[in-house]
């Protein structure tokens, strides 16, 4: 059956009624690119964890869940270390798209337009720097997210006390951290309202700024803050550490 492509709408109208087809869910993972807080001459996504390419780990916790039909990740146009490892135990389910762009919001949003979606599918974005998510936290962000109106997001409350610098490198204030939690991914979305978002958006860091910004709420799920980004070199030790201990069971 041919898929109907995500057609974005005009207007700055938030699509939040949805046809009674029952909507699939797919993810989607930017890894376009390249990671130069990790100063390495390897893309991060690449980087050797746990006897893999980073990448692997989040492919194969996707790729392992029941729930989700397809995973598409979005790789730079010219990437050429892809291919050069074996995915065939994923089988069709992952889709090598190679349309990535110069940030990470045009990347999930020409990977958005190449995948094809329903509008009314639901999309998981989730970063290849985030190797340690698990079942665990993918089931419970589809089962609270699965009958939401807008989506939301894996995030965690900010549990050290936050101090605002100076231009200097000194303390200009302490800032209040109640009700404050550190954005994580995978973050859920329809797909058709995640492109409108991202359309109307000029750069976002995250999909659920873009969605904040059509006005719309989206739900934070608790996480653990073991579904953290590898971001420094010392983050990549940390996530070995766990990988391992968990044997690589996702
Ligand atoms: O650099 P950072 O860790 O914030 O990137 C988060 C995710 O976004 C990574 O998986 C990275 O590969 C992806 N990304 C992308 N296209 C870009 C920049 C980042 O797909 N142009």
């Amino acid at each position: 059956m041919k898929r109907q492509a995500v057609v974005l709408p005009k207007r700055h109208t938030a699509v939040l009624h949805y046809n009674s087809r029952m909507s699939e869910f797919h993810a989607l993972v930017p890894a376009a690119g390249f990671g130069a807080r990790m100063g390495h001459e390897l893309p991060k996504q690449y980087l050797p964890l746990s006897g893999q390419p980073m990448i692997f780990h989040a492919l194969n916790t996707l790729c392992a869940c029941l729930e989700i039909a397809t995973v598409f990740v979005v790789l730079a146009p010219d990437d050429t270390l892809f291919h050069t490892y074996d995915w065939s135990r994923f089988g069709d389910k992952l889709q090598p798209l190679y349309c990535g762009g110069a940030e990470r919001a045009e990347s999930v949003m020409n990977g958005l337009i190449a995948s094809e979606l329903e509008p009314d599918d639901w999309v998981l974005v989730h970063d290849a720097a985030r190797p340690c998510l698990t079942q665990a936290h993918l089931s419970k962000l589809i089962a609270e997210l699965r009958g939401d109106a807008v989506g939301g997001i894996l995030a965690v409350p900010v549990a050290d006390t936050l101090k605002r610098a100076d231009s200097g490198g000194r303390v200009l204030r302490t800032e209040n951290r109640e009700q404050l939690w550190q954005a994580q991914t995978p973050q859920m979305f329809r797909a058709g309202l995640l492109a409108q978002a991202l359309q109307q958006c000029g750069s976002v860091t995250d999909e659920a700024s873009a969605v904040e910004a059509l006005g719309l709420r989206p739900k934070l799920v608790l996480s653990e803050s073991t579904n953290f980004k590898v971001t420094y070199p010392q983050d990549l030790l940390l996530a070995e550490l766990l990988l391992n201990q968990r044997g690589n069971r996702t």
